[in-house]
């Protein structure tokens, strides 16, 4: 199979260093994205369709990153680009809301079983850390739990001290516990009785550079019921992994109820929108924290995420996922057997996580990743990778060739090493 180079993409990186920070900061970035050798991957896009897009070099990819989420439905999605650009054309952002905002909240409520409002904004942050305001604003109590390797976002209570720019005083009202340990929950509202307003957590745990980690059978409903008896509000972070688990939420999804749930990233399919929903019970302390950004009540991102919403129904667009990454995880597991591999699949299939066991150090599976990417399919090495609705039964077959390629050439480089 024919590899890939990157000569404009590397180009336009230098130009890039002189005027940016970092040249590409963030998550999308060589370093923050850990496109690990750097030299394997593309660093501008140049355009998008479907499942697939294109670098500056001209190359096509099949994106098993989805923008890191965004995209559900596939890249350019006819229904929703139409319903953006109408909502366009009349006005975006005004100087008041329109009714587009009431039908969306309308939406979220109708379909999100522990949804009774919503609220939106922009960011996933921006949600996140709504919810632990209005945790705080509710309870009158200072203190978040949250667990090692959940990520909610860059606000300062989210980091950690070490991080550039941050102080002990931001995090030090933030208790880290373990996923999964019911009893280390129980343990902490006993260390810190009537203090602790929260807990935020992601529906399972998918942390980046971990293996992922589905809830034990009965964690959520003991979490549940620590929460209900001491006072404290349950948050879920369902940034990530919302839409694609289940349309109704995730926490319907695993068989309990949050208290508030955070939206962002499959709600627009690419268009910038977030949402915290949430029980009655906290809608006036949601109200009455002081929230807002210049562009949360844009109305053409609210118009997408309804074609969004609508089109994800018509197409059951999380059981859809769900088969489609069982389908591949499958065949990715058989491939990797087939030259004397062990790819470990762990997480949810529409958001599957992925490493190859056959080395302590995670080289080889950055190595086996990069000829992947260098043959069109987007892999990341220490994040989880996401399936869209656009993904068909060819570009499958077409993933699982350079897959098998891929590991043909690994399997070659170590023989050769050993010899
Ligand atoms: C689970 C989770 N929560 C919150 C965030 C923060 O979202 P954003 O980067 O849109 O602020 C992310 C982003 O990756 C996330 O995955």
């Amino acid at each position: 199979m024919k590899t890939y180079d990157y000569p404009n993409s590397r180009a336009l990186f230098d130009r890039a260093a002189q005027v940016i920070p970092s040249g590409i900061y963030g998550h999308l970035g060589p370093a923050e994205g850990c496109f690990i050798p750097v030299s394997a991957y593309p660093f501008y896009i140049d355009h998008a369709q479907g499942a697939y897009f294109w670098d500056v070099d001209g190359n096509r990819f099949i994106d098993y990153m989805c923008a890191y989420g965004p995209i559900v439905l596939g890249y350019n999605h006819p229904a929703v680009d139409r319903a953006a650009r109408e909502q366009l054309e009349k006005v975006n952002c005004g100087v008041l809301p329109g009714e587009i905002m009431v039908k969306l909240a309308e939406k979220l409520v109708s379909m999100i079983h522990s949804a009774d409002w919503a609220f939106f904004a922009k960011n996933g942050g921006d949600v996140t850390n709504l919810a632990m305001l209005a945790a705080r604003a509710h309870t009158r109590r200072k203190k978040i739990i949250k667990f090692a390797g959940g990520y909610h976002g860059v606000a300062q209570w989210m980091q950690f001290v070490g991080n550039a720019g941050i102080i002990d005083e931001d995090v030090s009202n933030i208790i880290t516990l373990p996923f999964n340990d019911a009893e280390a929950v129980s343990a902490a509202f006993k260390r810190y009785p009537g203090q602790i307003a929260g807990i935020i957590a992601t529906p399972y745990h998918h942390p980046a550079m971990a293996d992922n980690a589905l809830p034990l059978p009965g964690f959520w409903t003991e979490v549940r019921k620590l929460c209900t008896q001491e006072g404290a509000v349950l948050i879920v972070d369902d940034v990530r992994a919302g839409f694609r688990l289940d349309l109704h939420g995730s926490d319907h999804h695993y068989g309990f109820e949050a208290d508030l749930i955070c939206y962002c990233k499959a709600l627009g399919n690419g268009y910038n929108i977030s949402a915290l929903c949430g029980k009655n019970t906290l809608k006036e302390a949601v109200s009455s924290v002081f929230y807002t950004g210049s562009y949360w009540l844009s109305a053409m991102p609210m118009a997408a995420a309804l074609a969004t919403l609508e089109e994800l129904e018509k197409v059951d667009g999380a059981k859809l996922m769900t088969s489609l990454g069982k389908q591949l995880t499958q065949g990715l597991e058989e491939a990797a057997q087939e030259y004397g591999f062990h790819l470990l699949v762990t997480g949810e299939p529409a958001m599957w996580n992925m490493r190859l066991t056959d080395d302590d150090s995670g080289v080889l599976h950055q190595q086996w990743v990069s000829e992947c990417v260098r043959r069109g399919v987007f892999f990341t090495s220490h994040h989880n990778l996401f399936i869209n609705t656009a993904l068909t039964q060819e570009d499958i077959k077409y993933t699982l060739d350079v897959a098998r390629d891929a590991f043909c050439a690994l399997k070659a480089t170590r023989e050769r090493s050993k010899a």
